[in-house]
């Protein structure tokens, strides 16, 4: 299963850094070595590039037809991803972004009223056997939620957080986004909005 996410991203530009260390070429990788500690990808860059690695999870539920143990796999790396993703924006993301645009306060109130629903679906899920008449249906009202408030990030409110913090406030909060990412829990229960 293809797997993007920061964690990939880091790795591949590790090893390029590494070969062109060696060799001696590659401008981009000897810029990337000089910056300061603690800056790591663009967290607007990770955040998208974590809503693509879904978006693919998703058209693979929906190739899957009738493969129940598929399908099973396919819902339960969705959670994880996205309980995961969820993390992050709501404990370092949000709070950084409506301090830095408070324009955005509206936009992030209602994304976590957004993540309200998907956590609550995707607990469900957890514990629905791919078998359960209501199963399918259960995972597409997660996706439309998923798909629609993706928009809502990526159209309405991304770029005016991007305007406000500027690109090296951006790659700080992704270095401690990043880092954040392998204390996200496992229940989609313990998120914040579960609770909102
Ligand atoms: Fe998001």
């Amino acid at each position: 299963m293809a797997r993007g996410g920061a964690a990939g991203r880091t790795s591949v530009s590790t090893s390029k850094k590494r070969t062109s260390a060696a060799t001696g070429r590659g401008s981009d990788a000897m810029a990337k070595k000089s910056l300061p500690a603690g800056i790591g990808d663009d967290a607007i860059v990770m955040l998208k590039a974590d809503h693509k690695v879904v978006e693919g999870l998703f058209k693979q539920f929906e190739k899957s037809g009738n493969d129940p143990s598929g399908k099973r796999a396919i819902v339960d790396q969705v959670i994880k991803e996205l309980t995961t993703h969820v993390y992050i924006e709501e404990t370092l993301f949000y709070p950084t972004a409506r301090e830095a645009a408070p324009d955005t306060a509206e936009h992030v109130l209602e994304s976590i009223e957004e993540h309200h629903v998907v956590v609550w679906m995707m607990s469900e899920l957890a514990s629905t056997d791919t078998s359960d008449e209501r199963f399918d249906a259960k995972m597409s009202v997660l996706m439309e939620n998923v798909r629609h408030y993706v928009q809502e990030e990526e159209k309405e409110w991304f770029p005016q957080v991007r305007k406000a913090m500027g690109r090296a406030a951006l790659q700080h909060l992704g270095a401690r986004m990043a880092a954040a990412k392998s204390q996200a829990p496992a229940d989609p229960l313990e998120l914040l909005s579960a609770d909102a």
